[in-house]
């Protein structure tokens, strides 16, 4: 018994399943909330459930790090990466989430300042610009689609993908490498390969792709986000190309599904929620609230990892040097001790100090422009639909990393 409740929190179907996933973590936040966790297939580590625990973790970087391991992998394929061509962790990739002390903190500064609000006032136009012209997509496919697939996939694609200076036409192909690094426990995903080839077949190709744009933006700077990393220093030192790549890879990847998921999940809740999308039809000045709720409700990464430097007590249990902690963010936002009703969608919830966006020096880099497209997408879809409901059945991408729905069917009516 004990070693499938293990073996559930390792399987990735439990994170296409929402009220499952609910139902195991409430109960290990009320039983079990530091467990010690050894599903076949994994090394083991520590589950940790409850919100002050993971900001206990995340606020002591020092003590709990994000190398050499930062997600769930099965053992073979952390072997198969170790053998590769890779640099002996887990993931070949000098990303900033793999980093940690000085060389995350030089890294991280390089592009902090554009991620502002300040700095991100200048793109405000530009994407409610593509929110409207994402709508407007809604409207040209009559009146049921498939939202999760046809519009809030490609909203956020299309966003990055500006900043970063692809062009339009390499869309689908950044969608499939980015769905191959992030969602690639999902069978419908996958097509057959495992996670771990699939991950590192994509890794190759965006390798190539972005290598092609450093060296456009080396020769012909614009001053656009992909320039600022291209031509980027640190220390005097202009970084390698390597590390470039990495940088796009990881804004490509981390600024695009999270986002999407957070768009359709919100729609979802509001769905599920009439009153609410009739509270905030009627309040439009509440969205900014609402779109936290959205964050909080949906909390896209289920997951990072940190691994103990140090013998460390936690909430009682014995961590020991080396051991691996699953920070689970979806459980922290769903933590009675925190939230009044937390499995209540309320778009007016006060003091809403969610970790969606983690916490800490690592917090996400992004969660500013995620904000700024998340309230221009849903104030001009509120604006423009008369009438909106579900249409089918919702279905989640089965992934214990990023995880949101691939299926939303809805039906609706514009407004004339
Ligand atoms: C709703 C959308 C998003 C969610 C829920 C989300 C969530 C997260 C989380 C949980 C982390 C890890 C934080 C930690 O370790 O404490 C993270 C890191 C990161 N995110 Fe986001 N993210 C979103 C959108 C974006 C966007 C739009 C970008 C675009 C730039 C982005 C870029 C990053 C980067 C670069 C990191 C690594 C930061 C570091 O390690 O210093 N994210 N995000």
């Amino acid at each position: 018994m004990l070693e499938r409740l293990d073996d559930r929190i390792a399987d990735p179907a439990l994170y296409g399943d929402p009220a499952a996933y609910d139902e195991i973590f409430m109960s290990l936040r009320r039983d079990d909330p530091v467990r010690w966790t050894s599903p076949a297939g994994y090394r083991p580590f520590w589950t940790v459930t409850k919100y002050q625990d993971i900001v206990e973790i995340e606020r002591q970087n020092d003590k709990f790090i994000n190398e050499p391991r930062l997600s769930l992998n099965l053992i073979e394929d952390e072997e198969r990466v170790r053998a590769g061509p890779g640099r002996g962790t887990t993931n070949p990739m000098r990303m900033l989430v793999n980093m940690d002390g000085a060389m995350h903190r030089a890294h991280r500064n390089i592009t902090q300042s554009w991620f502002l609000p300040t700095t991100l006032r200048k793109i405000e136009s530009d994407v409610a610009t593509l929110a409207k012209e994402f709508v407007d997509l809604l409207g040209a496919r009559g009146d049921e689609c498939d939202f999760a697939e046809d519009i809030a996939v490609w909203f956020p694609l299309r966003v990055i993908m500006t900043i970063l200076g692809v062009p339009r036409q390499d869309d689908q192909k950044m969608l499939r490498l980015t769905k191959a690094i992030l969602g690639s426990t999902d069978r419908e995903i996958t097509s057959g390969a495992s996670a771990g080839e699939s991950r590192r077949r994509a890794i190759e190709e965006f390798f190539a792709y972005f290598a092609l744009l450093i060296a456009d933006r080396r020769e012909r700077p614009t001053g656009d986000l992909a320039s600022v990393i291209a031509n980027a220093r640190i220390d005097g030192r202009p970084i390698s190309e390597m590390e470039a790549v990495s940088y796009y890879v990881i804004i490509a990847t981390a600024g695009h599904d999270t986002t999407s998921a957070s768009i359709a999940g919100g729609l979802h809740a509001l769905l599920e929620y009439p009153s609410e999308l009739e509270k905030l039809r009627r309040s439009p000045e509440l969205l900014p609230l609402a779109v936290e709720e959205m964050l909080r409700w949906v909390s896209p990464v289920r997951h990072f990892f940190r691994t103990a430097t140090d013998s460390y007590v936690l909430r009682g249990r014995p961590i020991a040097p080396g051991d691996s902690l699953m920070m689970c963010y979806p459980s922290a936002n769903r933590d009675e001790d925190v939230f009044d009703d937390p499995f209540r969608f309320k778009i007016e919830r006060a003091q809403n100090r969610h970790v969606a966006f983690g916490f800490g020096v690592h917090q996400c880099l992004g969660l500013h422009l995620a904000r700024l497209e998340m309230k221009a997408f849903f104030s001009e879809l509120l604006s423009r639909v008369d009438h909106i409901e579900l249409a089918g059945e919702p279905a989640w991408i089965e992934s214990s990393v990023v995880s949101g729905l691939k299926h939303l069917p809805i039906r609706y009516a514009m407004r004339k």
